[in-house]
């Protein structure tokens, strides 16, 4: 079965959708339309030329209200909000809302009521959707009849969920603590600034290339209510100045001592079977810049494992936070834009990872 998509925002995100999607000519997933306020030509320009993922390995080329992507057509629509979005005319069926603008559920289900899908993931940590789903840790919760706008929340929360699930499940895990180091956000100011990103806080809108800057997002309450089992946890997140790759290290106490050995066979065994695609392992010395274009949540790093005779447990995975990330995307677009059932469509986890 085909899903059709549409993608609202054709910023980082929706490029690597449409990268993606490009490499993999029938995939089970087509693009339909695209919406952003900026012209076809400029989407064109977008697409061909990315400073971190090279030039288009294939033609791009705009028409008014078109972009023709390898002799694929794609609808252009140029809005600038949801509801003025006509997806149905184009037969979009999930809508991927990667603007970063409308990260609540509710002005999100906007792309259904008022434009004609069926379903809508939002490409962020959402403001009330109907559901949290991370692939590979909770997606069979979803419930086709009460979710119809879902979030995948972060590439962050993916990356640790999915460390923090291994372990759960192998050891018990209890006590956690986690960091975040993220490499540097479009919404980020190259200089100091003084309104937008730094509203919630002033760090928020410093120049991003000049330092470590600590962010207060909330990164547990998101694991934690993907991964009940947790308990309580502490977190931090930094954005640091570097263009793409990420890190996350999670660190916790096991129900007994636990071995590096066994920590890192888990997680091997993990990512070569039940966690294919989603959770990769790598045991040559890793550097962030080594992680680009991996389409896994997280690479499992097991020269960072380490533990203490008492049961304490720490361990370290890299991301691509957009690459990664929106594979998890179209994962979740397969997920709920296929009307036959849950356990049909979870045998497809990876795909992308795989092909
Ligand atoms: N980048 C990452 O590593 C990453 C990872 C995980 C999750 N996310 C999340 O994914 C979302 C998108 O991130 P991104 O990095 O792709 O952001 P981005 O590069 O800023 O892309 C957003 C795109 O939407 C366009 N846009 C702005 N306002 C719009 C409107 N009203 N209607 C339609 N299009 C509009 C933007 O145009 P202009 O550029 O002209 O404003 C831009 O092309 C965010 O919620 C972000 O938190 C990002």
């Amino acid at each position: 079965m085909t899903v059709t998509i549409g993608i609202n925002g054709f910023g980082r995100i929706g490029r690597c959708l449409t990268r993606i999607v490009s490499a993999h000519p029938d995939p089970g997933i087509t693009i339909a339309a695209i919406n952003d306020i900026a012209t076809p030509d400029r989407l064109a320009y977008g697409l061909r030329r990315d400073s971190i993922r090279g030039t288009f390995p294939g033609t791009v080329t705009a028409r008014a209200d078109q972009l023709v992507v390898n002799d694929r057509t794609i609808r252009v629509f140029n809005h600038d909000r949801p509801e003025r979005i006509r997806w149905a005319e184009e037969g979009v069926d999930v809508v991927i809302e990667a603007t970063g603008r409308f990260r609540s559920g509710e002005v999100a289900r906007r792309h259904i009521t008022h434009g004609g899908a069926r379903k809508v993931v939002i490409s962020a940590s959402a403001d009330e959707p109907d559901a949290f789903l991370v692939m590979g840790a909770n997606q069979a919760t979803y419930d086709p009849a009460r979710h119809d706008v879902v979030s995948p929340a972060s590439c962050g929360v993916n990356a640790l969920t999915i460390m923090a699930k291994v372990l759960l499940d192998r050891f018990g895990l209890h006590s956690v603590s986690t960091s975040v180091v993220l490499a540097v956000q479009g919404w980020q100011k190259v200089h100091d600034g003084l309104v937008g990103a730094s509203r919630n806080d002033p760090r928020l809108g410093r120049g991003s290339l000049e330092s470590i800057i600590p962010h207060n997002y909330v990164v547990g309450d998101l694991v934690r209510h993907i991964l009940p089992g947790i308990g309580e946890m502490m977190f931090s997140y930094y954005c640091v100045p570097t263009p793409v790759g990420s890190l996350a290290e999670l660190a916790g106490h096991t129900d007994r001592p636990v071995s590096v050995e066994e920590v890192n066979r888990a997680m091997a065994e993990a990512a070569a079977g039940p966690l294919r695609g989603i959770l990769g392992y790598d045991p040559d010395p890793t550097v962030s810049v080594d992680v680009k274009n991996n389409p896994a949540s997280c690479l499992l790093d097991p020269s960072g494992t380490q533990v203490t005779p008492d049961g304490a447990v720490r361990v370290r995975g890299w991301f691509d936070n957009e690459w990664g990330f929106s594979h998890r995307l179209l994962d979740l677009a397969r997920l709920v834009g296929d009307r036959r059932s849950e356990t049909t469509v979870t045998a497809g986890l990876g795909l992308w990872s795989l092909a």
